[in-house]
């Protein structure tokens, strides 16, 4: 069991949990959400042991073996198989045993103790798993979506993503009673998402999980937690079920809020109008009392809604570009360049919204890459219209922010070197504003990039593309990172976008809000996809079976343990989304019925308050000018007269107070 009591958690000056307390169970699967820099991430530190709770109690059982996913890039010539199977860290453990055995063993034949470690060396590696750790590490790669042939080949010899694929596969690979997976999927598609997620439904220990991706977390997770406002709070179901009970929460707090402000106006009212008055002054006190004592209910603390616009562009040149008969690839030191995709024939004109589809590895950021100058074509060429201005956006961009650097920094570096036109507006004031536009405001314009939180960087990033103005966007997947409402509103600003856009994501939301046509990067071709996104749907699937086929003809040799079901056989998992839905909603539709009935009760009541209020008001105003009338000299009958009217007033006050009364006793009463 995982508990934390009082917890408080700081990064410098931030306070990231306040008095957090909470329980874990054995076995539960835990989604742990939050908006981008919420503190999910330095709260595993606190799990991991990388961090120390700064107040409060923190304890987990002492014996737990823990698995993660690495975070650096593995740099090694190992292969892709010995790497993961590393991860297995008993079974290294036992091998280290096993092979100083032998050597003590083979130092001294005749010593029986040596023998004896010998022998427990050998069976203990074989009760951890020897003889089918090597088939069992290559089932975690192929599921996650390599190559039979990649099975040996060296970890360096493998793009970024793919690397952290295998850090992933490793963490896996690990015998554990802990895992702690933070965005897991951001390095996945499609096909190894689901693949992932059945895995982690077939995980028999404590798992907690933080992603921003709410289908992967309904598949995983029974339980989530939340971090808000430094709080951290349980919710016992999985993503969408959370969703509900904390729409359905907040919507109890507002309308026990509204209803408090209510009482609370009402009492004031009741005071400030019979204070002065002997004859009630004990009511208004009773009332002034009810109201310190009231608890009161805290007002929603407004989310700081996140918006971001892309400026109009300077120019927008038609064609944006034209690639006449390109080959793409990469260039190999030692070999022919690797040909991705030939024959590519192509023009990107100025306001085209493109959507970039193509199975995994078959060239989407090969393309991109090209057309961003990351790299040059292999044949043919790339011609550029006059004035192109590209924003390019991609997931390796974060490893090009300066760690050391703050967000101040590097928007004046990139003012710098956008040179003089740009000049104008890049006063430390101007940059300051600019950033505080991206949610980059007071110190932390000053916070070293490299102990930011993904969203916050990936967020830097975009406010940098937005600063230089570009007039071809090249996104190749951009929301890996963000919270929900930072994707909604890079989903807003590029719908306003006026240049050309150019799309690679995963996020299927994003594709068909933004992209009004599609490109089909296949079979070492670029072609324009004729469909959306569901006959896109289709055509995977039947590349997936294509693919299967070709891959039992070859008949590779005898392939080792089979990856668990393809991605396309998947059962899909069931949806808990409907049944919760229709609790939530039910349940909120209740609270709505009871608020609405006592609002029917107590409207006639209301009403007449109202009525009575205006009446009052009047009253006051007549009985004012009459006295003010009064205290100047008049003739006797117009004093008497004045007088008379003066008396009917007085008593006509009175009795409406006395209704008043009655009427917000009564109020009171049917509202508590
Ligand atoms: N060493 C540090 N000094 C100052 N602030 C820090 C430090 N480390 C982290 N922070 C800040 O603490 C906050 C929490 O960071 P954390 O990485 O835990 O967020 P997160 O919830 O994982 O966010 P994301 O969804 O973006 O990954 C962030 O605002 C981050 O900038
Ligand atoms: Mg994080």
């Amino acid at each position: 069991m995982i508990t934390l009591k009082n917890v408080i958690l700081r990064r410098s000056a931030k306070v990231l949990l306040d008095g957090a307390t909470v329980t874990i169970n054995p076995g539960e699967k835990v989604g742990l959400v939050g908006r981008n820099g919420a503190g999910k991430s330095t709260l595993f530190a606190l799990l991991n042991g990388g961090l120390h709770e700064d107040g409060g109690d923190f304890s987990m059982p002492r014996q737990w073996r823990l698995a993660q996913v690495a975070q650096n890039m593995p740099e090694t010539s190992e292969s892709a198989t010995d790497f993961v199977v590393a991860g297995d860290t008993r079974l290294v453990e036992l091998r280290e045993q096993l092979a100083a055995a032998e050597t003590a063993h083979a130092a001294d034949p005749d010593d029986a103790d040596a023998g004896m470690a010998l022998a427990h060396a050998y069976t203990d590696l074989a009760d951890a798993g020897e003889h089918d750790a090597v088939p069992r590490a290559q089932a975690l790669i192929l599921g996650l979506g390599f190559k039979v042939h990649e099975l040996d080949q060296p970890v360096d010899s493998f793009s970024g993503g793919w690397r952290m694929r295998l850090q992933l596969a490793r963490a896996l690979m690990c015998p554990s009673d802990l895992l702690l997976l933070d965005e897991p999927t951001n390095h996945l598609d499609l096909d190894a998402l689901v693949w992932l997620e059945a895995w982690l439904q077939r995980y028999a220990g404590t798992m907690i999980v933080i992603s921003h991706d709410r289908e992967f977390l309904d598949a995983v997770t029974d339980v989530t937690l939340h971090i808000e406002h430094a709080k951290l709070t349980r919710y016992g179901g999985n993503y969408s079920k959370f969703e509900d009970m904390r729409a359905l929460q907040l919507e109890q707090q507002q309308a026990a809020f509204a209803k408090q402000q209510e009482k609370i106006a009402h009492l004031q009212k009741f005071i400030d109008r019979f204070k002065a008055k002997a004859s009630k002054a004990k009511q208004a006190q009773s009332r002034v009392k009810a109201l310190e004592r009231m608890e009161r209910v805290a007002p929603l603390l407004a989310e700081a809604d996140f918006t971001f616009e892309f400026k109009e562009p300077a120019n927008i040149p038609n064609p944006m570009l034209t690639v006449s008969d390109a080959s793409f690839g990469y260039v190999q030191e030692d070999a022919p360049p690797k040909v991705i995709l030939t024959h590519v024939n192509r023009s990107v004109l100025a306001g085209q919204r493109i959507g970039i589809l193509g199975a995994n590895g078959q060239g989407k950021s090969t393309l991109v890459k090209t057309i961003a100058r990351e790299m040059g074509a292999l044949a043919g060429t790339v011609t550029e219209g006059k004035g192109l201005n590209i924003g390019y956006f991609a997931q390796q961009e974060l490893d090009v922010l300066h760690p050391g650097s703050n967000p101040l920094e590097h928007m004046v570096r990139l003012a710098r070197d956008l040179g003089p036109q740009s000049r104008e507006r890049s006063t430390e004031q101007d940059l300051r504003g600019f950033l505080g536009s991206f949610n980059f405001s007071g110190d932390m314009v000053k916070q070293p990039v490299g102990t930011m939180s993904g969203g916050e960087k990936a967020r830097l990033v975009l406010a940098m593309m937005v600063w230089q103005r570009p007039n071809l966007l090249l996104l190749d997947e951009p929301t890996n990172h963000l919270d929900l409402a930072t994707r909604e509103a890079l989903a807003v600003a590029l719908n306003e976008f006026e240049g050309t856009l150019m799309l690679v994501s995963h996020d299927r939301a994003l594709l068909r809000s933004v992209c009004d046509e599609f490109w089909l990067v296949g079979r070492g071709a670029v072609k324009d996809f004729d469909g959306d996104l569901d006959d896109y749907q289709r055509y995977l699937l039947d590349e997936a079976k294509r693919q299967r086929e070709l891959a039992k003809q070859a008949a590779e040799p005898p392939a080792p343990a089979p990856a668990p079901a393809p991605a396309a056989a998947a059962p899909a998992p069931a949806s808990p989304r409907q049944a919760s839905d229709g609790d939530g909603r039910a349940q909120r539709q209740r609270s709505a019925q009871e608020r609405q009935q006592r609002a029917e009760q107590t409207r006639p009541l209301r009403k007449e308050l109202a009525s009575i209020d205006a009446r009052l008001a009047s009253a006051g105003a007549e009985k004012s000018a009459l006295e003010a009338r009064l205290a100047q000299p008049l003739p006797a009958p117009e004093i008497a007269d004045a007088g008379r009217k003066l008396k009917l007033l007085g008593d006509e006050i009175e009795a409406l107070e006395e209704r008043w009364m009655t009427l917000s006793e009564q109020i009171e009463a049917l509202a508590a």
